[in-house]
């Protein structure tokens, strides 16, 4: 049956979307503008006539990626499946798709990860497993991991082998490692409702730009006066968790302390001072060490301490540390003990604050500076005025609603980090989509 058969039943049938002519009816949901297009738009693929341009492009870099298997010519197919995919879409699907599909596999990943339902299935190498087997493995009622199960499998998350029988996947023995897969129960407990309830939040407030942070999407989704952190350190295990995230999110992207992006040699360790007790990086809300350790690991003869700053709570909740990294319980909105080091590092810790907030964050950093030797390094997303990436932007939606903050622009790091009163030196970047490293100075 064709997509205007289809219409045409609804209209005998007096159907479709509760009106007798095959069109919304717009008195009923309240726009009576007559603006409402006919429901066929939404019942044909998005976009048929950029099909064939794209199966061309997609063949020429599907060959580029075959012959190189690089990053490059990856994400760039990457893309363009996507785009192809939206294009043969219909804006119906693509409604199911987000309203139930995703939220519905979100939603069965965080249980069955709770259910621990990802490493049992990885078993025995992944051979194919029955639910019953695997309820009675993990205690658990065979119809609702039935049910679960199912969801994943038509969503691709792990392989449907049979009736009731599944194979892992990749990504599904991906989430037993903590760093990728405790995101989902991190968030399914202490972020996403407000998400979902940021459009009553809107109404309430009266549609304007979060700022608040104590009336903000975040306090009126969870009921608290705690921010994100606070909540999550108040939620065992939901704070560890989120730690863990926070060590997926940098993974596979490019790395400011590698080659080619910022000269760690000439700009950090050349000129470090080497006295006893001189400071090299210190590391200010570094959660669990990932980037430090990192440090470490790539430039084990840089000179001076590392020390890892963090909320004292998220310190001791580190399990692996290199032993050269000292911890310390500092909360960077008070003084800052460590004088005079070579450089501060912040990794995605202003786009948590506001700019206020954020102000006084860097007035205590430019308050325990050397003139003409101490450097902040701040390692965030600079979105360009066109041409965002996706993961900056989905982002600057996580920080708005979870944080009442935001993703920044180049112009505004430019005006944030002059109005903190230090000198913006240079913003090392890689590619579009991954972040950049801001570089700043005393004036
Ligand atoms: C988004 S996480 C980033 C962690 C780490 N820099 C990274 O990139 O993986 C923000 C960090 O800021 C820490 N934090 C929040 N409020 C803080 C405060 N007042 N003082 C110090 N750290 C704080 C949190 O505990 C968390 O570890």
């Amino acid at each position: 049956m064709t997509v205007t058969e289809n219409i045409q039943n609804d209209t005998t049938n007096g159907t479709a979307n509760g009106t007798a002519n095959g069109k919304a009816d717009d008195t009923a949901n309240g726009t009576a503008n007559g603006t409402i297009p006919d429901i066929s738009l939404a019942l044909n693929p998005s976009d048929v006539e950029s099909v064939p341009g794209l199966l061309k492009d997609i063949a020429s870099t599907g060959n580029s990626f075959v012959a190189q298997e690089d990053r490059a010519s990856r994400l760039q197919l990457l893309a363009q499946a996507r785009q192809l995919v939206r294009a043969l879409e219909t804006p119906r699907e693509t409604m199911l798709k987000n309203c139930w599909g995703e939220p519905g596999a979100y939603c069965a990943i965080a249980a069955c990860m709770t259910i621990g339902v990802f490493p049992e299935l990885a078993k025995d190498d992944g051979s194919p497993k029955k639910v019953s087997d695997l309820a009675k493995t993990l205690n658990c009622d065979e119809k609702l991991l039935g049910r679960l199960m199912r969801h994943l499998g038509t969503m691709a998350v792990i392989k449907e082998t049979g009736p009731n029988e599944y194979k892992p996947t990749n990504f599904s023995t991906s989430l037993t490692i903590p760093v990728i897969g405790d995101g989902f129960p991190a968030l399914a407990g202490g972020g996403m409702a407000a998400v979902y309830k940021f459009p009553a939040w809107l109404q309430k407030y009266g549609f304007k730009n979060p700022e608040s942070t104590t009336e903000g999407p975040y306090q009126y989704a969870y009921d608290t006066h705690h921010n994100l952190f606070g909540y999550l350190m108040a939620h065992p295990p939901l704070g560890m968790q989120f730690n863990h995230h926070m060590g997926g999110y940098r993974q596979g992207r490019p790395s400011w302390m590698d080659p080619g992006f910022f000269p760690v040699e000439e700009r950090l360790a050349a000129g470090a001072d080497t006295a006893e007790g001189a400071a090299l990086l210190v590391d200010l809300g570094g959660g669990h060490g990932h980037d430090i350790n990192e440090f470490r690991r790539k430039h084990p003869d840089a000179p001076g301490r590392l020390i890892l700053q963090d909320l004292p709570d998220v310190l001791a909740q580190i399990t692996e540390l290199d032993g050269k990294i000292e911890r310390m319980g500092h909360d960077f909105l008070t003084e800052q003990p460590v004088k005079g080091a070579r450089a501060y590092y912040m990794h995605s810790v202003l786009h948590d604050w506001s700019d206020e907030t954020c102000l006084k964050i860097l007035g205590r950093v430019k308050a325990a500076m050397r003139p003409g030797y101490s450097k902040v390094l701040i390692n965030e997303n600079v979105i360009p005025d066109a041409g965002a990436g996706w993961e900056a932007t989905a982002l600057d939606m996580m920080v708005m609603t979870l944080l009442s903050a935001e993703e920044r622009t180049e112009k505004h790091w430019r005006s944030l980090v002059g109005r903190a009163g230090l000198k913006l030196v240079k913003i090392w970047s890689v590619e579009n989509g991954s972040e950049s490293l801001i570089e700043c100075e005393l004036p």
